[in-house]
């Protein structure tokens, strides 16, 4: 077998036998095979596409490409989510606590990543002293005694994907479906979750712009995850606007806490529940997703969801008075209002805008190296189809520095859309996708 053979052949469009995907994957992954070949290669893919067998085979060889995380020793089904990316999204935080108040095991491996906000990781350390590095059987241990921990992604899961993904930026072979599809899933593979639940974003501030595209991903995953022998659905979400009011690293989490105090923005909230109602049933904790969204909401209804988180920041190294009261969550030393400029209704507040927007104020990273600014973010004050009028305050930035609010708000002033009628609000959650639509 050699390299150049096999990029001759998928060019001209045949399809590659799972041995020959396993040499191209290993030998990348061992440097064996140079970048310019393996672009090559990407490129090949890009235009001629990979089948369902391709795919699978591909997702396979990366996640095994590095360490396969054994879960054996935490009791119960372990049930992962994954978001493909959107702007506000913080339903992990979220949902983790409901999940785990029921004594449902939640064994998350986070990332930190680049974009728009911080990942999941980012957030949690807003909490002051929170830790999401420990070894293994410290994050089995937290597991069997909290039900819940979430530590950061470990350097050897799925080396290949970091390696591939990597030269997908700088070569123009990010957005093509197989290898979206099993990049995010060797990285759910080899984190040992049992059953998976996707929320494959579809809209104006997603990775997919288009419902059909977003469907077509889904399926493609959906597939990948059975065919490994895990239970796993996709719920296609609306993201055309920001979800929740709050954009940034500790102002999610504190949007989260009241979420959990019940005090939270109604999409949210719906979706957090629906999102764990689908983890209970395929999980196998509950039959019907009724029953289990009933009983994630008394999580919320007793507090017995915020007495978890609390309990799982304390287990993590910080406190219980930081999830009680707030204390020591980073706050930006400034706030600027932003003010509408006509009177109307808010019918189109692009997310992709707000997260450039928050990106700038310091709350995301553009490169690895960038060092995020935990209080900085975004309070959206007004979500779409409400009635605003002229002057009315729509916004708030949270920031430092006066010139980088400046270039925010003129971002973000172009992120909305005052018309004279309200447009029909977007469904919230558009489709479930399981294995029979596959
Ligand atoms: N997220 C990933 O992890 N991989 C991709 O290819 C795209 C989004």
């Amino acid at each position: 077998m050699n390299m150049y053979d096999l990029i001759q052949k998928k060019r001209d469009g045949f399809t590659l036998t799972t041995e020959e995907i396993k040499y191209i994957v290993n030998g990348y992954t061992e440097g064996e095979i140079k970048d310019y070949q393996m672009s090559a290669f990407l490129m090949a893919v890009y235009f001629q596409k990979m089948n369902k067998k391709e795919t699978v085979d591909l997702t396979l060889a990366m996640a095994a490409s590095g360490e396969m995380l054994n879960l054996s020793q935490i009791q119960g089904t372990k049930v992962d989510k994954h978001s493909t990316g959107g702007i506000g999204d913080k339903t992990t935080l979220i949902l983790a606590p409901m999940l785990a108040a029921l004594n449902i095991p939640v064994a998350k491996m986070s990332g930190r990543g680049l974009g728009y906000t911080g990942g999941t990781i980012d957030k949690l350390e807003s909490f002051p002293g929170f830790s999401t590095s420990m070894t293994k059987e410290k994050f089995i241990e937290n597991v069997n005694q909290h039900s819940i921990c979430v530590a950061g992604q470990t350097e050897n899961l799925a080396p290949a994907d970091k390696k591939i993904y990597a030269l997908r930026d700088v070569t123009a072979t990010v957005d093509n479906i197989s290898l979206i599809a099993s990049s995010i899933m060797s990285k759910k593979l080899a984190s040992g979750a049992d059953a998976i639940v996707l929320d494959v974003k579809c809209g104006t501030g997603a990775f997919m712009k288009k419902e059909e595209d977003a469907c077509l991903l889904a399926k493609t995953m959906v597939q990948i995850g059975e065919d490994a022998g895990r239970k796993t659905v996709a719920l296609i979400t609306d993201m055309n606007q920001p979800l929740g009011r709050m954009v940034g690293n500790s102002l999610e989490v504190q949007e989260a806490i009241s979420v959990l105090k019940g005090e939270g923005e109604s999409r949210l909230q719906e979706l957090s529940l629906q999102l764990a109602a689908w983890m209970m049933v395929i999980g196998g904790y509950e039959k019907e997703i009724s029953y289990a969204y009933e009983r994630l909401k008394s999580t919320i209804d007793k507090h017995l969801a915020l007495d978890k988180m609390a309990e799982w920041i304390e287990s993590q190294g910080g406190s219980k008075e930081s999830v009680y009261e707030g204390k020591g969550l980073k706050r930006a030393s400034r706030q600027k209002m932003i003010f509408a400029e006509e009177t109307g209704y808010l019918n189109c507040l692009d997310a992709t805008e707000v997260g450039k927007s928050a990106l700038i104020l310091g709350a995301g990273r553009v490169q690895k190296e960038d060092k995020i600014d935990l209080g900085a973010g975004i309070e959206l004050l007004v979500q779409n189809g409400t009635q605003i009028k002229k002057g009315e305050a729509f916004a708030v930035l949270h920031y430092e520095e006066e010139e980088k609010a400046l270039q925010a708000e003129k971002i973000l002033k172009n992120a909305y859309e005052i018309k004279c009628d309200k447009i029909e609000e977007k469904s919230l959650i558009k489709k479930v996708i399981t294995i029979k639509d596959c």
